[in-house]
C-alpha cells in the first residue's frame, strides 16, 4: 500500500476512486454467548455462518478461554469457507502456557487455510499488561512454536504470520516500535466513541488517527510491503453516552460511520475488522478512561440477540 502524506478526508475520497483493490470485512466474535456461557461448535458454527453474509474472516480474543479452539475446529471444518484471526492472551504465565497448549492440541485438526493469523495480546500495551520487549518476545516465542506444528493435512504452520492488536495511539508512540519491528503484521483499533467524539466529526477522527498509526508503523518497518489492518472499530447502537454532544447512540449513527468512516478505509484498500458481531446483553461494564463505567459494550454488535442485522455492510460507492 502506498500512503500519501496526511491528508484531509476530502482528498482522502478522491484518492479512493484511484485505488484498484478495495479492503474485506471481518468481524470479532466473542467466545461467550447471549447468556454467557462458553459457545459450542453449534454456536460457533452458527456465527461462522452469520458473518459469512458479509464476511469471509473473524477475529478472536483467546484459543484456551472458553475451550475455543477445540470448539471452533470442527466448525471450521464444516464450514471450509471461513478463516479466523486467532487471540492469544499474553499474561499471566499460566493463562499464556494455556494458550500455547490449545495451540498444539487443536491446531493438528484443521487445516492451516482456515488461519489468517495470530495476535498476541489484544490492547495489551494499552494496558500495560507487558512492555514492549516482553511482547516482542512473545511473538517471536509463538512464531517458534508454530513452526513445529502441522495441520490435519501434514502442512506446517511456520508460515503462518504472528502478529498484535493495539490501540491506535499506542501505534503512534514510538517507544512501542520493538513490538512492531518483531510483528509480521500490526492491527490497530480505533473507536470515535471513546474519544467522545461529535457525530459530524466521528468519520474524519476515525480516518486521521488510523492514517497516523499507519504511516508510523510502516516508517518503523521501514516499508509500505506490510500488513496493517483495523483490528477492532465501529460504533454502539445502544446503551448510556459518557458525555452530552458526543455522537448518539443509536441504529443511524452507528450506519452513517460506516458508510462515511469505514468505507473510506475499505476503499483505501485497508482490511477491517468490525466490533463485533452481535449484541452481549450479559456482558459486565465497560470502563472509560476518565474512570466512568458504561454498559455500551453490550450494545455493539451489527446483529442484534435474535441475530437481525441492524444496517446494511454494503458501501454505497
Ligand atoms: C508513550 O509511551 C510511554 C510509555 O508507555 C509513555 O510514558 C508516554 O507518555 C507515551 N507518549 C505519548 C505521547 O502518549
Ligand atoms: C475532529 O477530529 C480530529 C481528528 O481526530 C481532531 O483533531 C479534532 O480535535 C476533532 N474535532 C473536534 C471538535 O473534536
Amino acid at each position: 500500500m502506498i500512503l500519501p502524506t496526511l491528508i484531509s478526508l476530502a482528498s482522502f475520497v478522491q484518492y479512493i476512486s484511484l485505488s484498484s483493490a478495495v479492503g474485506s470485512l471481518g468481524i470479532n466474535v466473542a467466545s461467550a454467548d447471549l447468556d454467557g456461557n462458553c459457545r459450542t461448535t453449534e454456536e460457533w458454527e452458527e456465527a461462522l455462518t452469520k458473518a459469512s453474509a458479509f464476511s469471509s474472516t473473524i477475529k478472536t480474543y483467546a484459543v484456551s478461554d472458553c475451550n475455543m479452539l477445540e470448539n471452533i475446529a470442527p466448525a471450521l471444518n464444516s464450514n471450509g469457507n471461513m478463516k479466523v484471526w486467532l487471540g492469544i492472551w499474553e499474561v499471566d504465565d499460566t493463562h499464556y502456557q494455556e494458550e500455547k497448549d490449545a495451540l498444539s492440541t487443536y491446531l493438528p485438526s484443521i487445516s492451516k487455510d482456515y488461519i489468517s493469523g495470530v495476535s498476541v495480546g489484544s490492547e495489551a500495551l494499552y494496558r500495560g499488561d507487558l512492555t514492549p520487549a516482553a511482547l516482542a518476545a512473545k511473538i517471536s516465542d509463538i512464531k517458534s512454536l508454530l513452526a513445529d506444528i502441522t495441520d490435519k493435512d501434514g502442512n506446517s504452520y511456520s508460515e503462518t504470520m504472528v502478529g498484535t492488536v493495539d490501540s491506535w495511539n499506542i501505534w503512534v508512540n514510538s517507544t512501542n516500535s520493538d513490538v512492531i519491528t518483531a510483528a509480521d503484521y500490526i492491527m490497530v483499533n480505533a473507536f470515535p466513541f471513546w474519544q467522545y467524539q461529535t457525530a459530524s466529526n466521528q468519520s474524519h477522527s476515525l480516518v486521521d488517527d488510523v492514517m497516523q498509526a499507519i504511516q508510523t508503523i510502516q516508517t518503523v518497518k521501514g516499508t509500505d510491503d506490510f500488513y496493517i489492518a483495523i483490528g477492532e472499530t465501529g460504533s454502539p447502537t445502544g446503551g448510556t453516552a459518557l458525555t452530552e454532544g458526543q455522537a448518539p447512540l443509536t441504529v443511524a449513527n452507528a450506519e452513517a460511520l460506516f458508510q462515511e468512516g469505514i468505507c473510506t478505509l475499505l476503499g483505501y484498500g485497508i482490511d477491517v475488522n468490525l466490533f463485533e458481531l452481535q449484541d452481549e446483553p450479559t456482558k459486565p461494564l465497560a470502563t472509560a478512561d476518565d474512570g466512568t463505567s458504561s454498559d455500551v459494550e453490550r450494545h455493539w454488535g451489527v446483529y442484534d440477540s435474535d441475530y437481525n442485522l441492524k444496517y446494511s455492510l454494503t458501501c454505497d460507492y
